[in-house]
């Protein structure tokens, strides 16, 4: 080959890998590099995050807050568990709403998204627990929330469905599931994560959801309001009587100083700046 065309394929070989380094870290956020890489991304990016995402105070009302607040408005103390809670979008938008007085338990991989999380929802800590976990599997038993939500944050998991059946597993029958579906050019580039409204539908069925909506929401996403079906009650309990041991998987925590300790395995899950680290 003539020497001078290997200028124009290096550079469409350097094209084509920006353009995958593109894909990999922007587009699917390392998704299908593994949880690892998702959440080293988030560590990276957790200071400007809220910037980049430029919440409106108001928005997270009209379509988070005051809809929850009305739709578990039957339940005196609810408690709800927040998949993914990153920097505490939602529990802010719920917790803002007088008419709720639950409690919320926020769970995320990120260690820096949760330290934001602290910096922002300072006089909250009594109604609001932040955990550090990898979400693929909940320490907490089956059915024992009011409510469970989980925003932009499943086409990162290694397993969407997976991480959905979870979701329900920790719902009590007849409590709210508030979930995002990713819509629109990015969410054809992310395939294996994603769903078709008819797809997303099928599945939360199958997985003993009822009265699905799907609602446009933003440009990316859209909001999905389901309910598992059934009745039972639940309301908010205290952290330490519904968490489970990850090594255990039975409620055998207790609280010492500064530290969650298991009496059966003597593990000592440290209580830093405000958050539970069980990993
Ligand atoms: C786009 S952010 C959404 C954060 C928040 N729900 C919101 O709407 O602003 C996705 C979040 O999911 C978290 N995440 C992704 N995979 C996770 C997993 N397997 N376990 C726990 N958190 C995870 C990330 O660390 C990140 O904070």
């Amino acid at each position: 080959m003539s020497s001078w065309l290997w200028v124009p394929l290096g550079l469409i070989g350097l094209l084509l890998l920006g353009l995958l380094a593109y894909w990999q870290f922007v587009i699917t956020e390392g998704t299908y590099l593994g949880q690892w890489m998702v959440t080293w991304l988030y560590d990276l990016t957790a200071n400007r995050y809220d910037g980049i995402k430029q919440f409106d105070d108001d928005m997270e009302a009209i379509y988070l807050g005051r809809p929850l607040a009305t739709a578990l408005k039957s339940t005196p103390v609810p408690l709800i568990c927040d998949i993914g809670t990153g920097t505490a979008r939602l529990p802010l938008a719920l917790l803002a709403q007088p008419t709720f007085q639950g409690k919320i338990v926020g769970l995320d991989d990120s260690r820096q998204m949760l330290r934001t999380a602290v910096s922002k929802t300072g006089g909250y800590e009594n109604r609001l627990t932040l955990i550090w976990r990898d979400t693929t599997h909940l320490p907490f038993p089956d059915a024992v929330f009011d409510a469970v939500t989980c925003l932009e944050m499943l086409e990162f998991t290694p397993s969407p469905r997976r991480q959905l059946a979870e979701a329900i597993r920790v719902l009590r029958p007849g409590g709210i599931l508030l979930t995002t579906r990713r819509r629109g050019f990015d969410a054809r580039m992310i395939p294996g994560k994603t769903f078709t409204v008819a797809q997303c539908m099928t599945l939360l069925e199958e997985l003993g959801i009822v009265d699905v909506q799907v609602l446009v929401w933003q440009v990316d996403y859209d909001l999905v309001w389901g309910r598992r079906d059934g009745n039972a009650q639940a309301g908010a309990r205290p952290i330490l009587e519904i968490l489970l041991c990850p090594r255990c998987n039975i409620p055998t925590l207790v609280e010492k100083r500064q530290e969650i300790y298991c009496e059966k395995c003597s593990t000592l899950y440290p209580i830093r700046d405000g958050i539970i680290e069980l990993r």
